[in-house]
Parts: structure tokens; sequence; C-alpha cells
């Protein structure tokens, strides 16, 4: 009696087991719709001193002497007066440092950097600077990086010397190692004591920058976005695309050429937040649109740069005044055309020759453009309808991306997806910063936003543009609106909606990039960093692990015949899955956003061969989890095996996943 009550006991937990196993029927047999290069990107936007002070590894702030405070960033001692013939007409400042007039009085200036110089001992610096003497002969200048802080006798950190001769401006370099690792430098550069020496665009950059370049990129900040493999860049914005109004709107014919004649902007965002506010905050476009196209090409992704529509930003100028007229477009419109040729156009024509003088002969390839970054209304379509018609004729190969605007849906969402299908765009640029709701449907998720979470794009009409989902992040709700554990795995959980519907979907990317902790203005953010160490947060790891495993072709996965994303009935699942046609290799996404452990069987239909099943898991230790500047690598992908059994029909991989995890199974060819 008693050994049939257990068995029974034994009979009934294993059927509710099987009642509780989410079987998830995986057709391999077909691949399904192609999955885009581009699926997975990138987007840059200087927000957040993301390009100087940040990504742009210079150290040296106001180098030119061009912020409308000429001295800001700077301390001078001594006889330091300011003047404006320089050499370089759109940067014409600079520093007349004369002789102090006594023994124990020494002119120097003093340069404080993006909140400090981060400089790392025993590695090399290059030092740069214009100089002349304008009474002729020679003069020295000494240099040193110093610790202002320390307790020490000699503040100094390393210290070097350029020997400057004649009356014409010329370019002198030279190298300091400093001594220790510091994040908070100085740079002081001392005038000679006996003769006037003229100081104009001084600079200091590290030499390992990424690929090692001079005018380079802050080589851990490249590498983290070369190491998530996207399929596109977008850049240079965003909102500074636009600028606060038409004169600071990002102009790319004043970012290329040598640097120190590339003209100062104002920043956009030095004036959005008055609670978080940087009145330092300005563009010196060292990073410009040549170091783009390059960057581009460095980390493998298409470039997509986007330009001005001659709107500026909408919500801070309303009155159609403080726009272009649309009569009044053409230079706009050139501006357009004559990019596609600096990108495409041969050595002998005026903008290719430009890129070719800049030393990349080659064509960058460019296949997209994006017109106008996040507008919206008459004003927008009736403004992009003339550019589109002028791009067409001269380059009807390449493709444009127009935008639905700031709405993730509602009315003027629907007025702009009317006008795209309207004017043939041949992408749309969606945004969306939205909370957990949004993210993961729930019950006032959808009342508020029909058309919202991991189903969004299964009704997206398959005959019009394409999606490009080209800024999104999950804003946590209640105060929580900076980067932690939840929002990245409801992003993750969204994530698969678009992959399974990459018909519609051909690029997406996350928003916004990069984020200085001393300096942001926007969170959250996917890449954080102080003047020398740099994080990468769960978000990031979402991002990789879905463009890492992007695969070339939708797979089929269904649960009881629907799709899998967060169903009734689905206990909060969310899962995609994609084959590598060339390898044979499946990837399947799974993401459980429930409070609960939830078992797993994925039902490989089809598949013969022997495989090998890896896993990489993102789980936690609370929700409010991330990474940080002390903890980097707290939250990483966790590598696993799981076991996978076959039979006639295909295989089998059983399985169960933590609460709040997301689950990336690689079935690989054995
Ligand atoms: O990513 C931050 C800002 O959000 C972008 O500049 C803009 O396009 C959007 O409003």
């Amino acid at each position: 009696m008693k050994l049939k009550m257990i068995l029974g006991a034994m009979t009934l937990a294993a059927a509710m087991t099987a009642q509780a196993q989410h079987v998830m029927d995986i057709n391999t047999k077909k691949a399904g719709v192609p999955i885009q290069s581009t699926m997975y990107g990138l987007f840059f936007e200087d927000i957040n001193y993301a390009a100087d002070g940040g990504l742009y590894a210079e150290l040296v702030m106001n180098r030119s002497f061009e912020f409308p405070n000429n001295l800001a960033g700077w301390d001078i001692s001594g006889k330091v007066t300011l003047k404006d013939d320089g050499p370089f007409d759109k940067n014409p400042h600079y520093v007349r440092m004369a002789p102090a007039g006594h023994n124990d009085k020494h002119t120097m200036i003093e340069n404080r950097g993006f909140f400090g110089m981060g400089v790392t001992g025993g590695e090399e610096y290059r030092f740069s600077v214009w100089a002349r003497v304008p009474d002729g002969g020679n003069a020295k200048l000494w240099v040193d990086l110093v610790d202002n802080a320390t307790m020490g006798e000699d503040q100094k950190l390393g210290s070097a010397s350029v020997e400057v001769s004649g009356k014409e401006w010329k370019k002198y370099t030279t190298v300091i190692k400093p001594k220790r690792t510091f994040a908070k430098a100085h740079l002081r550069v001392w005038g000679d004591s006996k003769a006037t020496t003229d100081v104009e665009h001084v600079s200091l950059f590290p030499v390992n920058t990424y690929k090692g370049r001079e005018n380079g990129l802050r080589r851990d900040l490249a590498q983290a976005l070369e190491d998530i493999h996207p399929g596109v860049f977008r850049f240079p914005g965003g909102c500074i695309v636009e600028g606060t109004d038409l004169a600071t709107r990002y102009q790319w014919k004043n970012t290329i050429g040598p640097v120190e004649n590339r003209p100062l902007n104002e920043n956009r965002w030095h004036y959005t937040f008055t609670q978080r506010y940087y009145p330092d905050y300005f563009q010196t476009y060292g990073l410009g649109f040549y170091e783009f196209f390059l960057l581009s090409e460095d980390i493998g992704a298409e470039p997509l740069p986007v330009l001005s529509v001659g709107l500026s930003c909408q919500f801070q100028n309303k009155k159609e005044s403080d726009h272009v007229p649309v009569d009044q477009l053409d230079p706009y419109i050139q501006d357009c055309l004559d990019l596609i040729e600096f990108a495409n156009g041969d050595v002998t024509t005026e903008w290719g020759k430009k890129r070719a003088e800049m030393g990349h002969p080659a064509p960058f390839n460019l296949k997209l453009i994006g017109v106008g970054n996040e507008q919206w209304d008459d004003l927008y379509y009736d403004r992009l309808e003339i550019f589109m018609k002028a791009i067409r004729a001269k380059y009807p190969d390449i493709k444009i991306v127009g935008t639905s605007g700031p709405d993730s849906e509602g009315k003027m969402f629907d007025k702009g997806w009317a006008a795209m299908k309207r004017l043939k765009a041949d992408l749309v640029d969606e945004h969306f910063y939205r909370n957990e709701d949004w993210f993961l449907a729930t019950a006032e998720g959808k009342a508020k936003w029909p058309n919202c979470g991991a189903l969004r794009y299964d009704s997206y009409d398959r005959k019009g543009p394409k999606v490009f989902a080209g800024e999104y992040a999950c804003h946590g709700k209640n105060n929580h609106k900076w980067n932690h554990y939840e929002t990245s795995i409801l992003e993750a959980a969204f994530m698969t909606g678009m992959e399974r519907n990459a018909d519609v979907v051909h690029m997406t990317a996350y928003a916004p990039l990069f984020a200085h902790v001393e300096g942001w203005q926007w969170r959250p953010d996917l890449i954080w960093y102080d003047n020398l160490r740099s994080f990468r947060s769960v978000s990031y790891y979402v991002q990789q692990l879905f463009a890492q495993h992007a695969g070339t072709n939708v797979l089929s996965l269904t649960m009881n015949g629907r799709v899998v994303a967060n169903q009734d009935g689905q206990d909060g699942l969310c899962a995609s899955s994609v084959i590598d046609k060339p390898s044979g290799n499946i990837f399947v996404k799974v993401v459980n956003t429930s409070r609960e452990k939830q078992p797993v069987t994925l039902n490989l239909q089809g598949l013969k061969g022997s495989y090998a099943v890896s896993t990489l898991t993102l789980s936690h230790n609370g929700m409010d989890d991330e990474n940080t500047l002390d903890q980097p690598n707290r939250i990483v992908p966790q590598a696993g095996t799981v076991a996978i059994t076959t039979d006639k029909k295909g295989a089998q991989v059983n399985d169960e996943l933590a609460p709040m995890s997301f689950r990336l199974y690689r079935i690989e060819k054995q």
C-alpha cells in the first residue's frame, strides 16, 4: 500500500514536471527569412562626453583656445596674452608667452584636461604644439605632466621639452613617459625665460591608441565597439545632428581635413539639462567624419552617417522660422551629395580627392544615409521629399533612412510611417526609450502602448519600408532610470521579437553608447568610463550575445503553435532561433522574464548529425545588479554546456532557466 502511494506520488510529480515543461519546437529543416548583416549595430553620438573626453583620445581640453572663454580649461601664470591672428583661419586664437620679467617668476599655461587627464605609468604620450618665436631666434618649451594633489616633494609625473626656432609657425612634437599612473593629471607648458614664444593647438595623445593611429581613439573604448561585432555604425547623432539651433547643427564638412583647422562647435548637450549642466561641452571635431568612416571600417560595420534635413531640434524650436525654408535647402542637400562623393567618389572627384588626401584613397563603400534625426510632422516630410529626389537622382543605389520621430507609437508615429511609405524611404528609424511595461508588454504596457513588447514587429506590414530600431533602451520606471540588470534582461526579451521579424527589422542599435562617469547627461548607456577605466554594462553583453550570434536565417520557433513572446500561458518566456547556414550551427536565445525558474525543452525538429551544445548565460544577484568601474566583470556571460539527445525525428535539449535570466544556446556541428 505504502509502495503504491509512493509510486503514485512519483507519477504525479513526473506528470507535473511534464506539464510545466516548455517545449519549444524549432524547425531546423527550413531556413527562414535572411538576417541582414546590419541587424545588430551601434549608434554613436557625442553625448555624455562620448567624443572629446571619451572615445577621442585627445587629453587637452580647449587645445586651440577657441572656447568662448578662450582660456577655459587653462590656468595661467606669468605673462600670457591671447592673440587672434594665428596660422589656422578657422581657429585663429593662440597664446603669446612672454618672459615673466624676473628670475623667480615663470610664464606657464596649465591644462586641466577633461575631468583631469588619465595617464598610465610607463606608457608614452605624444605632446605636440604649433609654435614660433615672433622675434626670431630660438626658444625652449618645457612640458610637465603633473599631479597637483600629491603630498610628495615633486608634482612632476614626467617631463619633456621642445626647441622652437624661427618666426614661422611649425609643429613640434615630443614624447612624455609618466612614471606612475594617475587619473587626474594636468599638463604644464613652461615658456622660455628669455624669448617670447607663441603657442597654438597644444595637444597630448597616448601613443598607444586604437590601431596605433595619431589623432586616434582611446584603445579600451574602441575595442569595446569592435568586440560587439556590430553590423552597422550610425553617427554622429542623435540630436547633435540638428543642434540646439541651426547654427550649432553638426556640419560634416567642418570635421574633415587637418584637425588644427576644424572649427569648434557648441555641443547641443551642453545646454540640454539645467540639472546636469556642462558649460565646457564643445565639439572640436577632432573625431570627425573621416575618423567615423575609418572606425566603421575597423570594426567591420556598415557606416550610416546622418545629416541635417534643415530642421533644428524640433523639441527646442517650435516656430517654422527656426528651420530652413523649403526653397533654401540647396546647401543642405549639397552636403548630402558631397558626403556620398567623399565616401565613395574616386580620387579624381572633388570630395573623393579630399578623402584620399586624408589617407584613404579607396572608397569607404557607403550604402546608407540618414536624412534627419528624430524629426516629425509635415515640416519633415516636405523637406525629406526634396532631399530624396536629389539623392535618388544622383545615387539611386544609396539607401535612404527616414524617421518616424521620437514616439514609439501614436498619432505622430503613424503619420510618420504613412509619410515614409508614401515617400518610399528604404528604412524608417524608430526610437523608443520606454519602461519595463513597454518592453515586457504587461497589461499596463499594452493598455498604454498597444504595439509594445516582443510581439511588436509580428504585425508590421511586410511590404513597406524596413525598420531601423535606431535608438532604444529600457528606462526603469519609479526613479530607476539607470543601468541595472532587470532592464537589460527585458531588452534581451524584446530583441527576440526583432530577431524573429528579421524580414522587417533590418537594423537595430541601443542608445546612447558611451558615458563618462563625471560628465553624463543621459542614462542608461552601454559603456561607461572614467579617465583610465571602463566597463561594459549588462546591456552591452545582451547586445554582444545577439550580435555575435546573429546567424544568417531565422528558424521558426513556437510553443504549442505560437511564437514565444511572453504571451498568455508562456510563463514570461521569450525566444528566437537562427541558423548560420555556412556552418550549419544553430543559435537559440531564450529569456525567462518571470521570477520563477522555468524548465525548457528545445525540440530541434529534423536535426540530423552530431552536435554539441554550449551555453552563455546572463543571470544575477538582484534586479539592481550592474557592472561598475571597480567591478567591471560582476555580470558577464557565464559559459556552460547542456546535453543533447537525438531520435528519429531530430534532437532535444532539456534545460532549466533561472528566474530573470537570458541563455544563449550554441548548437554546433561536431
Ligand atoms: O540618445 C539620446 C537622444 O535621444 C538622441 O540624441 C535623440 O535622437 C533622442 O532623442
